[in-house]
């Protein structure tokens, strides 16, 4: 049985002021029956863990390859765990996109965060111009299998679809092409890591909101999602939470 994790991504968003909706959320939702995860900046890691104090869990939003060292503006996995971190967002489309992120990066990082005990919750998903060729499932099952490092299990281990194009745009694959996705990414979950594979979660994300969470949740092989937008505010990722609960 895998539990259900809703999930929020930050981005570059968020002050000390914002932390505010942490505490509105937790106000409002004390028992959630899902895994509550908030990834804020690296800048407020520390802070949203003392006001979480551990009623959901807090991440970060990438670590480096390297346990330490002179990498300038970068942050280790163990520096995450040590501001009280439990997962980290590893190879999300913008750190492609912006950092030329290759798969075989990623992969290093999630081992790196690995070794530190932080879940890692691995990215994948296509751009429009790779869906309108038909290379969906090629694309996602590669991105897949070349960053996911071997011996992944459900604790160690989450799997996020979220198709570029529908990423801060407000649009959204049909419930059809989100079914496909998922259970294609199980099958080959399943086939590479056997049990564990079963148990691994596979969030959706891009533009859930409260108004589509429900039919989203409702989908073959979604196990939660992972929020950008709506995650800001208490109100609508509390929205979504309630979905995801009642799913
Ligand atoms: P939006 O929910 O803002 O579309 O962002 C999704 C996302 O990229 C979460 O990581």
């Amino acid at each position: 049985m895998r539990r259900k994790l809703a999930a929020g991504n930050w981005k570059m968003n968020g002050v000390k002021a914002s932390l505010a909706e942490v505490s509105a959320l937790i106000a409002a939702h004390p028992n959630p029956k899902s895994e509550v995860l908030l990834c804020p900046p690296a800048t407020l890691v520390a802070a949203m863990a003392e006001v979480a104090a551990g009623k959901i869990a807090v991440g970060g939003q990438d670590c480096h390859m390297k346990a330490s060292g002179a990498h300038t503006g970068d942050i280790a996995a163990a520096m995450l765990r040590d501001c009280g971190a439990s997962h980290v967002i590893l190879g999300h489309s913008e750190r492609r996109a912006d950092h030329g992120e290759t798969n075989a990066i990623v992969r290093a990082k999630a081992e790196a965060a690995r070794a530190e005990g932080l879940v890692t919750v691995i990215c994948v998903g296509e751009t429009e111009a790779q869906r309108d060729a038909e290379e969906t499932l090629e694309v996602v099952g590669k991105q897949l299998f070349d960053s996911t490092p071997d011996g992944a299990t459900g604790a160690n281990t989450v799997i996020a679809y979220e198709p570029v194009w529908a990423i801060g745009t407000g649009r959204t694959p049909t419930l059809a092409q989100i079914a496909e996705v998922h259970d294609f990414l199980r099958s080959e979950l399943v086939a590479r890591f056997g049990a564990e594979g079963a148990a691994v979660r596979l969030l959706y994300g891009g533009s859930v909101k409260p108004s589509n969470a429900t039919e989203i949740f409702a989908t073959s092989n979604v196990d939660g999602a992972l929020v950008g937008g709506a995650s800001l505010k208490a109100a609508d990722f509390g929205a979504i939470l309630s979905a995801l609960d009642a799913a």
